[in-house]
């Protein structure tokens, strides 16, 4: 397509060298519609429930439960505290700072000075399309610690750890933003971010994960809160339902079984997930479907779902829930789902061979469940042919799944280079697939986050495959940790990788006629990254001893890009 919007941009808007920002306090509160009816008038859509609390679990506990007082009651104390010893954490202690929530202060005016201006900025003409999201994304495992505090019960976050991870006492306290969120969300406030997009957890809503269980009355108030907060501060929620922190409930004998597709084990396989998850996903949308707009059903579960039947539970449950909000709730927002998408480009793109093994890889990650969900299509051919028991769907399933999403989220963190290798397409028993290190699914994939280069063009699909969708992508910035607070702050790196990964948006939306609707960054602070902290994703970063955050210079920028092309500017 001819470049018009952009030359027509530069005509009527030259590029000023301009004083002008935008990373500025955000108006509160937001102005809200009501997506959904109360929880006080859908209730009556779920079986009865019962509330109540739990206490705290302590470090070094090892009473076995049939010495505490409520022995006999299958979801009381007692059974709650086995859940815990039965998850038999590597050196768990709390070790926290915060065991209540903190008030917010204002964020100090001698924090939200801007970054002088960078010399190479990106130099584009194109404004965002009216409506465009912009916001920060986090999980509630990679930020909350307070792992055992107020009723939770253990989830596969922390016990994946156990086999590898760097595990250790303080692994377990994340940001603490359980306690800290409400200066948490004042900071995204003061500089203006729009959407948080953030994970509720389940094992914290229903510490006995499955239906016809108690619900925690602590957890239901503070998701409550932090939805509330972040509408008061004139931000708005995007929810995540499971985020890499499937019960352990699902998992706790699944140690031995075959293991084909994603990195770890997300317990999707198991003949009990479904019902519980739907169980879960309808009392949470009660709960707070009146204030969210969008809701995403799993976080990227190609990464851990290990066999055909956790992919084929994904899709029907994603499916069910859908259907659920939509039809019985009668939810007026958006469900979707978001997966990671290390798209490949061909090596060579005059090469059919490169082109094909580009098209397969990128299909079995992105297609094996966007293309039922999204196009009512069958499981690509190189996930049938890949995956044991990965049986068709039928034309009636097809019908009931295909269309059942509203937007998608691609996920993008890394690209990667197909050129086919010997041999026979085999699934990897590890993640070597995406985390990019072998040449396993017959790709060469390079790491575009570490050291590698990364192609970005060929004849591949994906694209407008699938339709309205929003891309999440973050960059880590090696060797951050051992640096100094001002230096960890001049994250320039990340500044351009933002900058840049937006300009190809922009340019994506108005020269390749994508519809994308919305730009999150991962992530918020620097956090828990599956065992360590070290991957320095941060928009802040914190300090470890004392939790206390600061801004990098890409926060700034991030905000500055986006709000200086919205439409109204
Ligand atoms: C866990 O604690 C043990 C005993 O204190 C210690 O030897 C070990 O190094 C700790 N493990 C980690 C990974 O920190
Ligand atoms: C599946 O979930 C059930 C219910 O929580 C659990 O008892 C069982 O151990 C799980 N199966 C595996 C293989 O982990
Ligand atoms: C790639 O696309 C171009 C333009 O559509 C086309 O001319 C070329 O033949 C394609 N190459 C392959 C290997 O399909
Ligand atoms: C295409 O790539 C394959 C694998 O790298 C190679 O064996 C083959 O010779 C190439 N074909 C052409 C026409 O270049
Ligand atoms: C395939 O399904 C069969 C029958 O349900 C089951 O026994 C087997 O473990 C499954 N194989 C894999 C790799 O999931
Ligand atoms: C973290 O805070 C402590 C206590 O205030 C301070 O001594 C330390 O220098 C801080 N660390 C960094 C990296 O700024």
């Amino acid at each position: 397509m001819v470049n018009l919007n952009r030359l027509l941009g530069c005509v009527v808007w030259p590029v000023a060298i301009t004083t002008a920002h935008y990373a500025e306090s955000a108006p509160k509160p937001t102005a809200t519609s009501t997506y959904g009816r109360p929880y006080s008038e859908v209730s009556s859509l779920l079986p009865p429930l019962r509330t109540t609390t739990w206490g705290s679990f302590e470090p070094g506990t090892t009473a076995t439960p049939s010495k505490r007082a409520d022995d006999n009651d299958p979801f009381g104390e007692a059974q709650w505290t086995s859940s815990w010893l039965a998850a038999d954490l590597l050196n768990y202690t709390t070790v926290g700072i915060y065991t209540t929530t903190v008030a917010a202060t204002p964020v100090p005016s001698s924090e939200l000075v801007f970054p002088p201006a960078l010399p190479f900025a990106e130099k584009d003409c194109y404004n965002f399309p009216e409506g465009f999201m912009f916001g920060i994304a986090t999980s509630a495992s990679q930020q909350e610690g307070a792992i055992a505090l107020e009723g939770r019960t253990p989830t596969i976050s922390e016990t994946i750890m156990k086999g590898g991870g760097v595990s250790g006492a303080t692994n377990y306290v994340a940001n603490e933003h359980y306690y800290l969120y409400k200066q948490d969300i004042e900071r995204m406030a003061a500089i203006g971010a729009e959407y948080f997009s953030f994970s509720i957890s389940w094992a914290r809503i229903l510490p006995f994960i499955f239906p016809d269980t108690p619900v925690n009355q602590e957890a239901v108030d503070h998701y409550d809160d932090v939805i509330n907060t972040v509408l008061n501060a004139g931000l708005k929620p995007m929810v995540t339902l499971i985020h890499f922190d499937t019960p352990y409930a699902f998992v706790r004998d699944s140690v031995d079984l075959d293991f084909q597709i994603g990195g770890w084990r997300g317990g999707y396989d198991n003949v009990t997930f479904p019902d519980a998850y739907l169980h879960y996903a309808k009392l949470v949308m009660s709960l707070y479907g009146d204030r969210v707009s969008h809701w995403i059903t799993f976080n990227e579960p190609m990464a851990h779902t290990n066999n055909a039947e956790g992919v084929r539970n994904v899709i029907t449950c994603h499916a069910d829930i859908w259907h659920w909000y939509h039809e019985t709730y009668e939810g007026k927002g958006m469900v979707g789902m978001k997966q990671f998408d290390y798209f490949s480009a061909p090596l060579d793109p005059s090469n059919a061979s490169h082109v094909q093994t580009a098209n397969d890889f990128n299909d079995f990650w992105t297609g094996t469940i966007y293309r039922p969900l999204c196009l009512g299509e069958d499981y690509p051919s190189i996930y049938k042919t890949s995956i044991a028991n990965a049986t068709a769907f039928t034309e009636e399933e097809l019908s009931y799944i295909g269309g059942s999403i509203d937007f998608i989220g691609l996920d993008m963190y890394g690209g990667t280079i197909a050129l086919p290798q010997p041999g026979n397409f085999t699934p990897s028993p590890s993640l070597k697939c995406i985390s990019m290190s072998g040449t396993c699914f017959g790709v060469d994939l390079v790491d575009v986050t570490n050291a590698g280069w990364t192609v970005g063009f060929g004849n591949t699909s994906g694209g407008n495959t699938y339709s309205t969708g929003f891309f999440q992508f973050g960059f880590s910035n090696p060797g951050d940790s051992e640096k100094d607070l001002d230096d960890a702050r001049l994250d320039v790196a990340s500044s351009l990788f933002i900058t840049n990964v937006l300009t190809e948006l922009l340019e994506s939306i108005w020269e390749d006629g994508c519809n994308i609707i919305g730009a999150f960054v991962w992530t918020l602070t620097d956090d828990w990254e599956f065992g360590t902290y070290e991957g320095r994703y941060g928009l802040q970063t914190v300090n470890r001893t004392t939790q206390e955050r600061s801004y990098k210079r890409s926060f700034f920028d991030y905000v500055d890009f986006v709000k200086s092309r919205l439409p109204n500017h």
